[in-house]
């Protein structure tokens, strides 16, 4: 079965899909994206992920390609056509395709292209019993990072430099020493008994998993404060974990070799997985 993509209009094989040379998502990488998870053929939080499209494409005058229930009828139609039960849904939108430019070109024609690529989400079971490791990478990205923009070089980077260090993720520092966020997740310490993450500002992305961990930490009466944090902090906390849409709670036991919690996953993130995977099952249907 050929993997199937969405370009402008058009369910297409993957293999003949393109946008024009004249993109502009390709030329200034002057697009936004989005990347949903797909359990048991149903989409995690879609909401969620409409919303922050939504406020992305508005925060850059980016016209919206089309109203959320179409969005959502095309994302769905994709998704069937594939055949996948579990995959990772990506959108991206870019402002369009014109006569390179710097400035807006004055009609609004934004490109939309969507793809679908099986995931297997139960391979995150036994990571989260086992943990991994992460290095400290400086972050060297723009001033709007609350925008998820395909600008993604500087993640590129220190993602590659975590792989080449045998490491899962980059965790992202600061010049005055606090951690971000990860190269493609957000970042999290447990200090004696509260969650700690970084408050939701222009230096991060505000993760829709971040969102669903924030409320089970909540519903399970856990101390959680949305501060930054230094780096000398969290190689001290007692836990440290990353989140995202490909990765729901996973512990970290190691920040550049240095042994967190002993070296072990920890009971609150522990908890945390367990929460996100039934509210997995709740919304889909899926347990791994
Ligand atoms: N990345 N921070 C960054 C920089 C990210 O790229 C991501 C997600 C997150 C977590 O966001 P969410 O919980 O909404 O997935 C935080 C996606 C998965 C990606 O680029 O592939």
């Amino acid at each position: 079965m050929p993997r199937l993509a969405y370009v402008d209009g058009q369910i297409i094989p993957l293999a003949s899909a393109s946008v024009p040379v004249e993109d502009r998502g390709l030329q200034f990488a002057d697009s936004v994206y989005e990347v949903c998870a797909v359990l048991n053929g149903r989409l995690l939080d879609w909401p969620l992920h409409l919303a922050r499209l939504g406020r992305n494409l508005g925060e850059l005058s980016i016209a919206a390609p089309m109203a959320d229930a179409a969005l959502s009828l095309v994302a769905k139609r994709l998704i069937a056509a594939n055949r996948v039960t579990e995959a990772l849904l990506y959108i991206q939108v870019s402002r369009g395709t014109a006569k390179r430019d710097h400035g807006f070109p004055s009609a609004r024609a934004p490109t939309l292209v969507m793809t679908v690529r099986p995931f297997d989400f139960a391979q995150r079971v036994a990571q989260q019993s086992k943990g991994v490791a992460v290095i400290s990478v400086a972050d060297q990205r723009w001033g709007r990072c609350d925008i998820k923009t395909t600008g993604l070089l500087a993640n590129v980077l220190a993602k590659q430099e975590a792989r080449d260090a045998g490491a899962f993720e980059a965790w992202l520092v600061r010049d005055d020493g606090t951690v971000t966020e990860g190269g493609s997740t957000n970042t999290w310490i447990v200090d004696a008994g509260t969650i700690v993450t970084h408050p939701q500002s222009p230096h991060i992305l505000p993760g829709v998993m971040r969102a669903a961990v924030i409320e089970a930490a909540v519903a399970a009466g856990i101390p959680l404060v949305e501060r930054p944090f230094s780096l000398d902090e969290a190689r001290g906390a007692n836990e440290a974990f990353i989140t995202s849409t490909t990765v729901p709670v996973l512990p970290v036991i190691r920040i550049d070799g240095h042994a967190i919690g002993g070296g072990k996953p920890g009971s609150i993130a522990a908890l945390l997985a367990k929460a996100i995977w039934n509210r997995i099952a709740t919304q889909t249907g899926y347990r791994p």
